[in-house]
């Protein structure tokens, strides 16, 4: 008995052996055998059990890992080509045809399910490092903000746009002309001769004998007016230059606008009602206006323009010289050798004219006491507008 027993145990010889039984419930309950050193247990381990503690070291296993690596590892480990599922695979072959479809089914159940518990752990992992790295590059919100440096626009350009929307709104047009010059243009056909004392007010510098800086921007009329014929209502805008010493009233380079209105019938009329106009729409209505005769080669009869002085409200102060007044411009009728120079007949047509420095009117405007402030690009004057 013992003999046949111990026969009976050698279908196997000499080799452990463990019996699989499949999962509990099932129908058509067959145990079976497998070579137990293939999962280098002890003797006896069900295959099932074996299984079952694959799954229980891995889910273990798995709760210690930190990182995608370590996951890595585990599948090398476990479903590698040496991996422990794997060689249990590989060695089904040795089992009877009834038993390996039973086996098969169970391990290649169990490599599935440690194959999602990495893949679940994996996509925890992955979560939580891309929190961790969103976390690092998270905004600090008490951090405070970079600020931006907002740049002004120069007070004289404030003043040459407000200038030409008011006789934008009087329907003139902007014209241009340039700042290097024609003697020609800037004296010559302003009726100004070679040898004419006025040259002397308006010292230029000079490129050559025929061409410099412009001194005024009259030249643009000369310039407007060659180019078409009347109705003309233009103003023209831009640099000058002139060879004075700069002071708190003089710099070599300033600004002026120049304005001209030609037309069949035009008046000193229509010239006062204009600039009279511009005078309460820059300065204020309650502002008075004054004509003082002046003169210009280039308008006849010629006007300084006074405005009643801002400060002392025309009771007379330091800023006005105690006139109650302070000059903003020059102006007048155009003269008739200004038509003959550009072909016009002084029988058919008569304009006005005026010009003024931006820097004046800024500097009145805003209470600047120093056309140098202007051009010194000092940050603490240049931010205030
Ligand atoms: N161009 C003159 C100046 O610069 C000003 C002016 C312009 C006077 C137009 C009369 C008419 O002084």
């Amino acid at each position: 008995m013992l003999n046949k027993k111990s026969r009976s145990k050698r279908v196997v010889p000499r080799k452990r052996l463990i019996i699989f039984v499949p999962l509990p419930g099932e129908e058509n309950y067959k145990p079976f055998f497998i070579l137990s050193r293939f999962i280098n247990d002890e003797e006896g381990i069900l295959l099932e059990n074996k299984t079952k503690e694959i799954k229980k070291e891995i889910v273990s296993e798995l709760n210690r890992v930190k990182d995608l690596k370590d996951i890595e590892k585990l599948r090398v480990e476990y479903l590698g080509r040496k991996g422990v599922v794997t060689l249990l695979l590989r060695k089904l072959g040795i089992l009877s045809p009834e038993e390996r479809p039973k086996a098969g089914q169970l391990l290649n159940q169990t490599k599935r399910e440690i194959e999602d518990l990495l893949k679940t752990k994996e996509v925890e992992i992955e979560k939580l490092e891309k929190e961790k790295r969103l976390q690092g590059e998270g905004i600090d919100i008490t951090l405070p903000g970079r600020k931006i440096d907002k740049g002004a626009i120069h007070p004289i350009n404030l003043v040459l746009k407000e200038i030409e929307e008011i006789f934008l709104s009087l329907g003139f047009k902007i014209e241009e002309g340039p700042e290097v010059e024609l003697d020609y243009y800037n004296f010559e056909a302003l009726n100004i001769p070679k040898d004419h004392p006025a040259r002397d007010d308006q010292d230029s510098f000079y490129i050559s004998r025929e061409i410099l800086l412009r001194t005024h921007t009259s030249p643009v009329e000369i310039r407007v007016m060659e180019k078409q014929l009347p109705p003309i209502r233009i103003i023209a805008t831009g640099k000058c230059y002139r060879r004075d010493a700069a002071d708190s009233t003089h710099s070599p380079m300033f600004h002026q606008i120049e304005g001209l209105a030609v037309d069949k019938d035009i008046t000193f009329g229509d010239l006062k009602g204009v600039l009279t106009f511009f005078v309460h729409k820059m300065f204020g209505k309650d502002r008075k206006v004054r004509f003082r005769p002046g003169y210009f080669p280039f308008t006849e009869p010629s006007a300084e323009v006074d405005v009643s002085c801002l400060l002392c409200q025309g009771k007379g102060c330091s800023a006005c010289g105690y006139s109650g007044w302070l000059e903003i411009m020059g102006a007048g009728e155009t003269d008739p050798a200004v038509f003959k120079m550009v072909g016009y007949d002084p029988e058919k047509y008569s304009g006005f004219a005026f010009g003024m420095g931006a820097e004046r009117i800024a500097m009145l405007k805003y209470g600047i006491n120093d056309i140098r402030l202007f051009f010194e690009n000092d940050l603490r004057f240049l931010k205030q507008f």
